[in-house]
């Protein structure tokens, strides 16, 4: 029998990850099988549980659950610990470990990718929820010039920031505050396009050259991305990228193969403009 994964979430039908997972199976010559399991929003323990007797070697973690998963683990890695969240599980010798490969897929789309270099950049980071806090310790690991994080509850980004301070130094704030500064790589980790709406983000944030980078990612080009070209980005990427480099690293974690990845992301975004 081939090993089994699969992803956990609700709602869970149209996630991309079985056919993400299978590409790279096929490709690597891995011998597995990944579904989509919807779990109950009051029942994802129960459904882990399941997943387990059912004979499951590990699992990825979407939305709502990364934060529950966290609280199930015998044990994390140190980036999950870090992000608070995990979206990678492994089930070995009975106890379940924690992984969070998403700050490390972000980081993989922008640094290889689209190679972008972030050694001495100054990064900008718009969101200070999940998301955000998920990608923070990946980002001060290249090097970044500055790292300075605004939210719309300016409280959240200040509690963000102080929170990753012993790594370096890491600011934060509101969205009025960024009045006057510039940077080179602008992170959307906010969920204002999900209720239809756009950031004030001020004039003259995109320096020339920069990158504007949205985690979320559809058919056409995002709010935020469109937002920021309007604003003088010099580059937009969205977040399919991300979502591709993420399962390849769960996907290391699992079967210890590093996948190809660029001819699954091409693919992938084929589907999603047609
Ligand atoms: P996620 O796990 O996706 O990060 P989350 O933890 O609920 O979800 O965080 C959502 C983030 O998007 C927060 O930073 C939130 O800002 P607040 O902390 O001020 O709530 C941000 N966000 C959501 N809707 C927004 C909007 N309409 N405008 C600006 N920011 C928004």
């Amino acid at each position: 029998m081939s090993d089994l994964y699969c992803v956990f979430g609700n709602p869970i039908a149209h996630s991309r990850s079985p056919a993400i997972h299978a590409a790279f199976a096929a490709a690597s010559g891995e011998d597995l099988r990944y579904e989509a399991r919807l779990a109950p929003v009051d029942g994802f323990a129960a459904a882990v549980a399941e997943f387990i007797v059912d004979g499951g070697k590990g699992a990825n973690v979407t939305v709502p659950f990364k934060e529950e998963a966290y609280r199930l683990c015998d044990r994390l890695s140190e980036r999950a610990a870090r992000a608070g969240a995990v979206n990678t599980l492994v089930f070995r010798n009975g106890g379940i470990a924690g992984d969070n490969t998403d700050g490390a897929g972000l980081v993989r789309d922008i640094a290889g990718n689209l190679d972008f270099a972030l050694a001495g950049r100054r990064i900008l980071l718009l969101g200070a929820g999940g998301a955000a806090r998920g990608v923070i310790a990946p980002l001060l690991a290249g090097t970044p010039a500055s790292l300075h994080i605004a939210n719309r509850s300016a409280d959240k980004a200040q509690q963000l920031a102080a929170a990753f301070s012993d790594i370096a130094p890491v600011g934060g704030g509101s969205f009025a505050e960024l009045a006057g500064r510039s940077f080179d790589l602008v992170i959307n980790a906010t969920s204002a396009s999900l209720s239809g709406d756009t950031l004030p983000l001020p004039a003259g944030l995109f320096a020339p050259e920069s990158l504007a980078y949205d985690m979320m990612y559809g058919k056409g080009e995002t709010p935020f991305l469109q937002q920021a070209r309007g604003q003088g980005a010099g580059r937009c990427a969205d977040g399919l990228g991300m979502l591709v480099e993420q399962a390849a690293e769960a996907f290391f974690v699992w079967r210890g193969v590093r996948p190809q990845t660029a001819g699954v992301l091409a693919d992938l975004r084929r589907q999603i403009a047609g």
